[in-house]
């Protein structure tokens, strides 16, 4: 029984007063996996987390949830930290508004931000932090909330190159070790490598309107090699099935 499913969901949005679709038909079945998705800028990826997230509604088509009261858990593209509450209110304000009490909503989110590194920080502010902590803070905020599944909008696109790797790396690890309530992991990215060295399944979409091009399945056991033949190999199959 997968996790949560994606059955037939189209939305379109309305540009100069026609109607511009965005998704055409997307069917998929997540299981207990994490998934990378890949696709050209402006094909309905965010869109598509949107509405698996419940913030958007698809004009037809349903995602369906097989377990009551799965909880999701965003990374968003674009950098959204309270600027002027500290690292700890800023994870324990979605808990908050979740009707947790003060004490409750601190005492979790000090938890979860020993658990991506971020103990002794806080009572900083997010300007105080650099953009790799701001970004674990992101991620301490969505895992907090104790969510089943855990989307994640290009989550390390922004970062410089070794601080998008080491995150990379602690993400896999909080995955592989089962320290969070985490079952599902769906992440959009541009980096045919980035979905190689994490993901489970790549999902490859089409230009917008978005259909599902290709799913590609990664059988390399973890931690993997960049420079192994099998891992590069598959890179040449993804990278086919991006200009095909
Ligand atoms: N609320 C909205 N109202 C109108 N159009 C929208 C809205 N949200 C998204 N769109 C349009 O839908 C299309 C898909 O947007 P979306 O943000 O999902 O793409 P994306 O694949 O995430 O792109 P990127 O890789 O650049 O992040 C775009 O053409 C965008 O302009
Ligand atoms: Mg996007």
């Amino acid at each position: 029984m997968p996790l949560f499913s994606l059955v037939e969901v189209v939305k379109a949005f309305k540009e100069d007063s026609r109607q511009v679709r965005v998704l055409d038909g997307i069917t998929l079945d997540v299981e207990n996996e994490f998934i990378a998705i890949l696709g050209p800028s402006g094909c309905g990826k965010t869109t598509l987390l949107r509405i698996i997230a419940g913030v958007e509604k698809p004009d037809s088509g349903k995602v369906v949830y097989h377990e009551k009261n799965m909880k999701v858990g965003f990374v968003f593209q674009f950098p959204t930290l309270l600027p002027w509450a500290t690292v700890l209110d800023n994870v324990a304000l979605p808990l908050r508004a979740n009707g947790a009490k003060w004490s409750e909503a601190r005492e979790k989110a000090s938890k979860y931000l020993t658990l991506v590194g971020l103990q002794g920080f806080e009572d900083f502010y997010p300007r105080e932090l650099s953009g790799g902590m701001r970004q674990r803070v992101n991620l301490a905020r969505a895992l907090a909330i104790e969510p089943t599944v855990l989307l994640m909008d290009e989550p390390f696109s922004h970062l410089d190159p070794l601080t998008a790797e080491s995150l990379r790396f602690e993400v896999l690890d909080l995955w592989s070790l089962g320290v969070t309530t985490v079952k599902a992991i769906i992440m959009v990215t541009h980096s045919v490598d980035e979905a190689l060295l994490m993901a489970d399944r790549l999902v490859i979409l089409t230009p917008r309107p978005a259909k599902i091009a290709r799913i590609i399945e990664v059988r390399i056991p973890r931690p993997r090699d960049r420079r192994s033949p099998e891992f590069q190999l598959l890179e040449d199959k993804v990278y086919e099935c991006l200009s095909a």
